[in-house]
C-alpha cells in the first residue's frame, strides 16, 4: 500500500525521508508517477492538479501538506467519501506566533516610518504609543489564532478575536456573529485575518470592513489571498483611513512583478512564508493519520465539509 504525494511546493526528498523514518515500509510515490493507482490508500498534497485524485480507488485520506485545507477542495473532482485532514503541527504553529508578533510590533514600533527615516539620513525619534492603547483584533481563533492570542497578551497588547461560532476563552474576548464582527473591528487598531478560507470568508477584508476599524488602524493578512479585496485597501490606505497593511498572502501567488503592492510606501509585502510546514516535525502526524483510516477510524483534525474547513 502507497502514499501519494503531490505537490510543487515541498520537497519529495525530505517527506520521504521523514516519513520512513517513522514507517520505513512506506511505499512513497511522487505524483505524477503513481504506480499501480489501486495502491495507493493516502495522498499527501498541496495544490493538487485537478482530477489528480480522481481515480485512486482504494484511496482513504487526502492529508493536506499546510494547516489549510481550501486548495484541495477547488478541485471539482475530489472524490467523495474520502476524509481530507489539515495539519496542525506545533512548529508551523510557532512561526505563526512570530510572524503575528512580529508584525503587530512592527507597526506598533512604527518600523516602516523608521526604515523611510533612514534612507533619508534623518534622525526621526518617534515617541512609543503606550502597549495597551494598540488594540488587536484577530479574524479567526483555531488553534494558532489561541497561541498568537496568547503571546499578544503575554506582550501587553489588548486582544479580542472574532470567530463563526460562539466560543469561551479564560485569556482572550471571543465574539461571534454580526455583530460580534462589527464589535472587534471597532476596537482594532490592528487587525490580523487568520480565518479559514470558505465561502463565507472571501473578501471579509473590504471597504466595510475597513470603514468599520478606527482611523489609522493597520491590517495584517496572514491567511488567504481570497480573504482580501485587494483595490479596497488600497483604497482605504490611499484615503488615508487605513495606516498600512502588511500582507502575506495574495490572489495571485507569486505576486506579479507589476503589482501596486510591491512598491507601496504604506505596504510591507512577504512571500507566503507566515507558516511553512517543516517534513521533520509534521511526518509523524501524517503516519499517525494513515493508521487511523486504515484501522477504519476518522483522521485526527479532519476538515468538516459544511464549515469548509
Ligand atoms: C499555509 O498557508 C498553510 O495552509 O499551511
Amino acid at each position: 500500500m502507497a502514499l501519494l504525494f503531490i505537490s510543487n511546493d515541498d520537497s519529495p526528498v525530505e517527506w520521504q525521508d521523514a516519513l520512513t523514518s517513522f514507517d520505513p515500509d512506506l511505499d512513497f510515490r511522487t505524483w505524477p508517477d503513481l504506480g499501480t493507482a489501486s495502491d495507493i490508500e493516502i495522498a499527501l498534497v498541496w495544490k493538487q492538479p485537478p482530477g489528480s485524485l480522481a481515480d485512486l480507488p482504494r484511496l482513504k485520506l487526502i492529508q493536506s501538506l499546510g494547516a489549510g485545507a481550501d486548495h484541495i477542495l477547488t478541485d471539482p473532482q475530489l472524490p467523495g467519501g474520502v476524509p481530507i485532514a489539515r495539519l496542525v503541527d506545533s512548529n508551523l504553529t510557532q512561526q505563526m506566533v512570530e510572524f503575528a508578533v512580529l508584525a503587530v510590533l512592527s507597526r506598533h514600533r512604527r518600523m516602516k516610518q523608521l526604515q523611510l527615516a533612514q534612507t533619508q539620513s534623518l534622525w526621526n525619534v518617534i515617541q512609543p504609543i503606550p502597549t495597551h492603547h494598540s488594540r488587536v483584533g484577530m479574524l479567526g481563533f483555531g488553534e494558532i489564532g489561541r497561541e498568537i492570542g496568547n503571546a499578544l497578551t503575554r506582550l501587553g497588547f489588548p486582544v479580542t478575536a472574532w470567530t463563526r461560532t460562539a466560543r469561551e476563552d479564560s485569556n482572550i474576548v471571543c465574539q461571534s456573529g454580526e455583530n460580534g464582527l462589527v464589535a472587534v473591528l471597532h476596537s482594532s487598531d490592528i487587525l490580523i485575518c487568520l480565518l479559514p478560507f470558505t465561502e463565507e470568508t472571501k473578501n471579509i477584508l473590504n471597504a466595510d470592513t475597513f470603514a468599520t476599524l478606527p482611523k489609522g488602524a493597520y491590517v495584517i493578512n496572514m491567511a488567504r489571498g481570497g480573504h482580501l479585496a485587494e483595490s479596497d485597501l488600497l483604497s482605504a490606505i490611499d484615503s488615508g483611513h487605513l495606516s498600512g497593511a502588511w500582507l502575506d498572502v495574495f490572489n495571485e501567488e507569486p505576486l506579479p512583478s507589476d503589482h501596486l503592492f510591491w512598491k507601496h510606501p504604506k505596504v510591507i509585502v512577504t512571500p507566503h512564508l507566515a507558516g511553512l510546514t517543516v517534513a521533520s516535525s509534521a511526518a509523524e502526524q501524517v503516519i499517525k493519520n494513515l493508521r487511523l483510516v486504515r484501522s477504519g477510524k476518522a483522521p485526527n483534525n479532519a476538515v468538516n465539509l459544511k464549515h469548509g474547513y
